[in-house]
């Protein structure tokens, strides 16, 4: 007896203290089984509760009044299955005639409460069903990305989402992509692990980054081309817009085409060469763009509309050659001046980290997911690193990404250094690496692309 109490006392005190310490383990250990028995017990009153309920069809009152039996009860939704997932429950729900997926995602604050779960989330899957995601505490308060994604090429896990999902960067869905915030939100974070998830894959890395090469400098040995400041990244993207010409012509060469060639076989993008002719995708990361789009003096303006005009070509045309853009900026506006609003509409994939005014937030949503405007503005500053993506379907979701700091993303890229591909076009501005902090200063100590 006295060790069954210690044995219980050991295990409410692991309990109580992993469920403070670590959400997730406690979650697993302990919380899913407890969620699961909560949502089953009370599921027919919640529901009922939450006014997620059909009265009785008329055959069925019929046949209560033939049987002579009691009125038959409101009738919840059909669970179609329950499955306890790392970070919460998933329950398919079949919805009763009468009812839509409106009626679910209405209640879901509801049922957030009535089940004590830390979020609900929901969405329709096909007609007459929807998926209930339940999270069982805060995932992006410490972000954990699972060990097993999904992979697919050109696609990599950047963030989790506040359901518990991947969030992933698809260049092939979404070729180009903004990502804004004010200064301190994270922005930098995120785009390290954009470079960390693409290490290990057949891509060549193109960097700007006009903070003197601060963020993208250190993980030099996986980039094709780097380039720190305005002049430097007015000849790359001149460079690159060359290199999208010779793409295209090499397209076209394949192309071939003759009367006899059937659809299918007409090459119009890279992914649609043969293997062996294929050219290498590209991913430009642009870090504070309005370094690139600020100007002072007459010649700045000129290489300004130079650069801008080289970004616009890349962004409209860029997809099938295989270059895809991704556009960090604290703004986004038309006060960057001309060229810039046409930029932007070429960005689908709309990334917003914590913003200090609407009008910023507008910048990456008001033309496309107004509501998403509201919650990119709510995000608080002690959250650096959470933020809202949409897409230009309209969805959006809170997201937030790993803490991943500089030295682990240099140990990445110094591992895939060798995966580093030769792009001709790009020769001038590889990156000399070794020479990129002179030896005799202090820094070279902790210079990582030394390491
Ligand atoms: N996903 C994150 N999780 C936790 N902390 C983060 C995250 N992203 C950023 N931070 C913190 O915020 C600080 C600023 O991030 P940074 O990316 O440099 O901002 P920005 O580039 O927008 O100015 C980082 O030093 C880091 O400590
Ligand atoms: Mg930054």
């Amino acid at each position: 007896m006295k060790v069954l109490t210690v044995a219980l006392v050991l295990v409410v005190a692991a309990a109580v203290i992993l469920r403070w310490r670590r959400p997730a383990w406690y979650w697993l250990a302990f919380g899913a089984a407890f969620a699961i028995g909560r949502v089953l017990v009370n599921y027919t009153s919640v529901m009922d509760a939450c006014r997620l309920t059909v009265p009785p069809s008329r055959w069925r009152l019929a046949l209560a009044r033939i049987a002579n039996r009691p009125v038959p009860e409101s009738r919840a939704p059909r669970i179609l299955r329950l499955r306890p997932t790392r970070t919460g429950l998933v329950l398919r729900l079949k919805l009763r005639p009468g009812q839509d997926a409106f009626d679910v995602s209405a209640a879901t604050d509801r049922l957030r409460h009535s089940f004590a779960m830390y979020g609900v989330t929901s969405r329709e899957l096909r007609s007459g069903v929807v998926e209930v995601r339940m999270t069982g505490y805060d995932v992006l308060k410490r972000v954990h990305m699972p060990a097993r994604t999904d992979p697919a090429p050109m696609r990599v896990p950047v963030a989790l989402r506040e359901d518990g999902s991947v969030h992933y960067r698809d260049y092939r869905a979404v070729p180009h992509g903004l990502i804004l915030g004010a200064t301190e939100s994270g922005k930098s974070v995120f785009q390290r692990n954009l470079v960390v998830g693409l290490a290990p894959l057949d891509v060549a890395l193109v960097g700007i980054d006009c903070k003197q090469g601060v963020e993208l400098f250190p993980l030099a040995r996986r980039f094709s081309a780097l380039a720190d400041n305005p002049d430097a990244a007015l000849d790359l993207l001149e460079a690159l817009v060359i290199h999208m010409g010779d793409v295209y012509q090499l397209i076209r060469a394949e192309q071939r085409i003759t009367v006899n060639v059937p659809d299918a076989e007409i090459a119009s993008d890279i992914w649609d060469l043969p293997d062996h002719l294929r050219p290498v995708p590209i991913v430009v990361l642009v870090d504070e763009v309005a370094e690139l789009a600020l100007f002072a003096s007459k010649d700045e303006e000129k290489r300004r509309d130079r650069i801008i005009t080289a970004l616009v070509r890349l962004a409209q045309l860029g997809r099938a050659a295989g270059i895809y853009l991704e556009i960090c900026g604290q703004r986004f506006g038309s006060e960057l001046g001309k060229g810039i609003t046409m930029l932007r509409a070429q960005l689908t994939g709309r990334t917003a980290h914590r913003v200090n005014d609407e009008s910023s937030a507008n910048m990456a949503f008001g033309d496309i997911a107004p509501d998403a405007v509201l919650a990119a503005i709510q995000i608080p500053t002690e959250a650096p690193g959470i933020a809202v993506t949409g897409d230009s379907s309209g969805g959006w979701a809170r997201i937030r990404a790993p803490h991943t700091s500089l030295r682990q993303a240099v140990n990445i890229c110094n591992r895939y250094a060798d995966r580093t591909p030769d792009v001709p076009a790009l020769a001038p501005f590889r990156p000399v690496v070794g020479s990129l902090v002179p030896a005799s200063e202090p820094l070279a100590k902790t210079a990582p692309v030394t390491a």
